[in-house]
């Protein structure tokens, strides 16, 4: 997508070095982190500094190609193997981190030494980026298909460009709509704790001139049974063969909010995020993160200086929950780049 007139991915390679934007930045700055090394990119991962299912895949399989380029020819597969630790360690439920790590792992072992190895690790990676931006964009085309002209759509957390390597899964749609002139607004939740939905959500579409509205996330109740949501379009970090998603922490409660009032509730996610060993949702490893998330809040004040404030007592404790799953019951169907499906159905699209 633009950025001031230029074309970026949220992520990319050039040599041994892996960038990316710098998404706790956003959206008081727009600033590109490059990580040396695949240590680097493995904590831009765990940090957050990239994040979003797909652009975690990708930054993933760029980190192990890093690692390959990085390991000496005496010991080449001890120091992978120990990067592809430190690598999934991570970010444990994006399904998407696991795909690339996979795939790279797969090129590298079918390589004839290091040399032919590290050429095939990295075009592994390239290619998992590219496939990352067509599915994206095939979602789009697809989800379009699901929106009139004046739709009202709910969305939570960021599934847009920024969660992958371009274009997005729940906003790619909402993308190809506008671009088809048809009238959409978005409501935003903001998704505490990390509030993705305010920061990033809101500045993707602002930036596409998309109307939208940030709403704090206790309020999409309060819309939906005002009859002022058409449509609940989101993400997701992994899918069970089930149907059953796991996305961000309250996904769920927005589901079961929108099928009490009578709102489609459709998931959109490339292929990549389906967990064909997963059998149901109780399966999917769910991250806790630290409760500072949620004890701290982090916004830019009047002088523009980035700060980070308490606001709860001192000395309490917090959970943090990363994400929850949504049964299949409550969605509708599942929005991905080899067709529309319904959760029952996912099976269809294994090849
Ligand atoms: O913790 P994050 O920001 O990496 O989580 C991202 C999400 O959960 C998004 O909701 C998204 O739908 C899944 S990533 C495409």
């Amino acid at each position: 997508m633009l950025v001031n007139g230029k074309h970026y991915r949220t992520v990319w390679m050039e040599g041994k070095s892996v960038h990316m934007i710098n998404q706790p930045l956003l959206p008081h700055q727009f600033v590109i982190y490059t990580a040396g090394d695949h240590r680097q990119t493995a904590e831009a991962i765990r940090t957050m500094i990239i994040r979003g299912a797909g652009a975690i895949g990708v930054a993933a399989g760029y980190a192990l190609a890093q690692a390959v380029l990085e390991a000496p020819d005496a010991g080449f597969e001890g120091y992978i193997s120990d990067a592809f630790k430190t690598i999934s360690s991570t970010r444990p439920t994006a399904q998407n981190l696991f795909y690339a790590l996979d795939r790279v792992s797969k090129a590298v072992k079918a390589a004839a030494g290091p040399d032919k190895a590290r050429q095939l690790a990295v075009n592994e990676a390239e290619s998992i980026a590219d496939e990352d931006v067509a599915s994206g964009k095939r979602i789009g085309e697809l989800g379009n298909s699901l929106i009139k002209d004046g739709y009202r759509i709910m969305t939570h957390c960021n599934a847009g460009w920024l969660a992958f390597a371009d274009w997005g899964s729940a906003l790619a749609p909402v993308y190809f709509a506008a671009r088809d002139n048809k009238k959409v607004f978005v409501w935003v939740d903001e998704t505490r704790p990390r509030l993705q939905g305010a920061n990033l959500t809101a500045w993707e579409l602002s930036s596409e001139n998309i109307p939208l509205a940030v709403i704090s996330d206790n309020a999409a109740g309060y819309y939906m049974r005002r009859g002022e949501v058409d449509l609940m379009i989101v993400g997701s970090d992994r899918i069970a063969v089930n149907g059953d998603v796991a996305n961000k922490i309250g996904t769920y409660e927005k589901a079961v909010l929108a099928h009490e009032n009578g709102i489609p509730f459709y998931v959109a996610a490339p292929t990549s995020t389906i967990d064909w060993n997963c059998q149901s949702g109780v399966d999917i490893p769910i991250e806790e993160r630290s409760g500072e998330e949620v004890l701290f809040i982090t916004g830019m004040d009047n002088d523009g200086t980035l700060r980070k404030v308490r606001i709860a007592p001192d000395c309490v404790k917090a959970r943090n929950p990363a994400f929850d799953v949504t049964p299949a019951e409550y969605i509708k169907a599942i929005i991905t780049e080899k067709g529309i499906v319904e959760p029952k159905n996912l099976c269809s699209l294994r090849n």
